[in-house]
């Protein structure tokens, strides 16, 4: 079939179930599975070979059963680094990015990082490729996205990267001391909030990695009874759990914290530092 006929197939077919977008998706679909370049779609003249057609076909199926378009991809760049996805991890967020922009850009001269909870391995990757002098521990609870991050790390060519399995800080016990700066997007959405999700997110993406609990905060309980002194820690965060997080850190002694609103407003990363680099606790008025 020619290039212009499926397109125009594909595109009537995501149209028809109501997708938006469609010819933008379609497109990107076209270079990503079928790898043709922008004047060979606006040509359409390419004979498209029978068993691409059917991966296309087989991608239009996918995205008109609901399933989120990187998924269907399969890869997405994360700050300049390409990220294989599946639905064994999360897709990683641009709130995401401009946490670890943040961490480049405040933590230049550190050199030991963690990515406690790394799912496709985003952060790991990212801190290892803009910060190629350091080293970074990565560790998740899952196997499966585990050997998803490793793939990603070995395709990026990033050999700074060293993942462990394990439950939140107690995968990496042994590292900890070392350890100068922690990164972490843990599962922060509450257990009653989930059956609301947009279907694309509750439908595909793991439970494990948006499941926080009761309240959204099982995994920063967890984290925080087990924080060692002295460590710089940014962590991504739910604006509703502002409240519950600065009652969580109270206890710990030589730390201060402040939140910090993403691009959109909203207060969505929390950072800690060892007590004298920060001048005060800061919790924002509700
Ligand atoms: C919100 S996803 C974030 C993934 C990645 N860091 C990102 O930003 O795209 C949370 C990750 O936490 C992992 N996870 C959930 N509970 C965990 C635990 N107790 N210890 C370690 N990892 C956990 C999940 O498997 C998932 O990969």
């Amino acid at each position: 079939m020619k290039a212009k006929e499926l397109l125009k197939n594909c595109i009537e077919r995501l149209d028809r179930a109501g997708i938006d977008c469609s010819r933008s998706v379609v497109r990107l679909l076209f270079k990503e599975l079928l790898y043709l370049s922008d004047s060979e779609i606006i040509l359409g003249t390419v004979e498209v070979p029978h068993r691409l057609c059917l991966s296309m076909n087989g991608a239009i199926e996918r995205l008109i059963e609901g399933e989120p378009l990187d998924y269907v991809v399969g890869r997405r760049n994360f700050l300049g680094v390409w990220l294989k996805l599946n639905n064994s991890v999360l897709i990683p967020r641009p709130e995401t990015e401009e946490l670890v922009q943040m961490v480049i850009d405040r933590e230049r001269d550190s050199t030991v990082f963690a990515d406690v909870a790394t799912g496709s391995g985003a952060i790991a990757c990212a801190l290892a490729s803009h910060l190629s002098h350091s080293r970074v521990f990565a560790s998740d609870l899952s196997l499966a996205a585990l050997e998803v991050a490793m793939e990603n790390a070995a395709k990026n060519g990033l050999s700074n990267i060293r993942f462990y399995h394990g439950d939140n800080l107690a995968a990496l016990e042994d590292f900890l001391e070392e350890i100068e700066v922690i990164v972490s997007n843990p599962p922060y959405i509450k257990t009653s909030m989930l059956k609301s999700l947009d279907r694309k997110v509750a439908g595909y993406e793991p439970l494990l990695a948006l499941d926080g609990g009761s309240d959204g905060l099982d995994f920063y309980r967890e984290f925080f009874k087990h924080l060692p002194e002295g460590k710089r820690v940014y962590l991504e965060i739910a604006e509703y759990s502002v409240k519950g997080l600065s009652e969580l850190v109270a206890p710990l002694k030589n730390y201060e914290y402040s939140f910090e609103k993403d691009f959109y407003g909203s207060y969505r990363f929390m950072f800690l530092h060892p007590e004298g680099r920060e001048s005060r606790r800061r919790t924002p008025r509700e």
